[in-house]
């Protein structure tokens, strides 16, 4: 699939700060999704070093560009920088979606959503369920809110650091007074004796798997059928590929990509995102 953008004086400009941010795909799902209502759009992506990320985001108000997505490593740090955060963006602790209202900026976190949204389509009934969250970094953050939010019962949380699942388990204690009964941090080696049976959704948000070299979190052939396995790695993982085996229902990263990117659309345009235009361009 092949977008064309007619630029002219009236082109808006939209991006995405990362560094790296060559190998984003939201360039190319957001322009289709502009293209579709024919927004006089463009969307590009601009890296952006971390010690320039102040600047950036000055420049955001100077050039008038209308929205920006934020990815690794600048979610947490842009959140000093901006005018406004939403209620999820202070629960999380990082922002991926700025708008631009007249050099207002507001940050938003439309990770959350994008993760439960893509989860919902195997399972739509999330309260009630114990999960697995494998790591505890700030991708981890965004998805133990969603969880906490659609009100599972325990979230076991591994990590290889695991003083960083304690602090989450605290921060968190701002959102619900039972975060500390909620998450139960839980070293990768008690996986498979201790809680795999007892858990009905495994999540992976560490970037293990990413990488040929990378070693398994833990025991991935004790996994059965009876669990839903989400990777937020875009690509096929040895964790997806077994779960695929084992014939768990499973889900890689391109689903909380894509609804991370459609409520991020909605959010800067108003419009409901074309959905399956824009899965058809992540595909690409
Ligand atoms: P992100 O924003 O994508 O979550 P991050 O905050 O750097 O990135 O977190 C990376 C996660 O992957 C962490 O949970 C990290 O574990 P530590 O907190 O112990 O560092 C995990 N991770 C990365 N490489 C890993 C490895 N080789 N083995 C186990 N966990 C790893």
């Amino acid at each position: 699939m092949k977008i064309t953008v007619d630029i002219s004086g009236e082109t808006q400009v939209y991006g995405i700060f990362g560094y790296p941010v060559k190998h984003s795909k939201s360039p190319q799902f957001q322009t289709s999704a502009f293209s579709y209502y024919n927004i006089p759009a463009v969307y590009v992506p601009f890296e952006v070093k971390p010690e320039n990320l102040k600047t950036a985001v000055e420049a955001v108000k100077a050039l008038n560009i209308k929205g920006i997505n934020i990815t690794v490593p600048h979610k947490e740090y842009i959140i000093q920088y901006i005018n406004e955060v939403s209620e999820e963006v202070l629960y999380i602790g990082a922002c991926n979606t700025v708008k631009n209202i007249d050099g207002y900026l507001i940050g938003y976190n439309t990770d959350a959503y994008g993760f439960i949204k893509g989860l919902k389509e195997l399972e739509p009934n999330l309260a009630g369920k114990n999960v697995l969250v494998l790591g505890a970094g700030g991708a981890s953050r965004a998805v133990v809110y969603g969880l906490i939010k659609e009100g599972v019962n325990k979230i076991y949380q591994a990590n290889r650091t695991i003083e960083k699942v304690f602090k989450i388990q605290k921060d968190f204690l701002k959102l619900t007074k039972f975060a500390e009964e909620i998450i139960i941090p839980i070293p990768y080696e008690k996986i498979e004796c201790c809680v795999l049976d007892s858990v009905d959704i495994i999540v992976n948000t560490t970037s293990v798997g990413l990488r040929e070299e990378d070693k398994p979190l833990f025991n991935y052939e004790a996994i059965s059928s009876k669990h839903i396995v989400v990777d937020i790695i875009y690509k096929r993982t040895p964790l997806i590929e077994t779960a695929n085996k084992k014939g768990c229902k499973w889900q890689d990263g391109l689903s909380m990509l894509l609804y991370q990117g459609a409520k991020a659309f909605e959010i800067w345009t108003g419009k409901n995102a074309p959905i399956e235009v824009m899965k058809k361009a992540i595909l690409l």
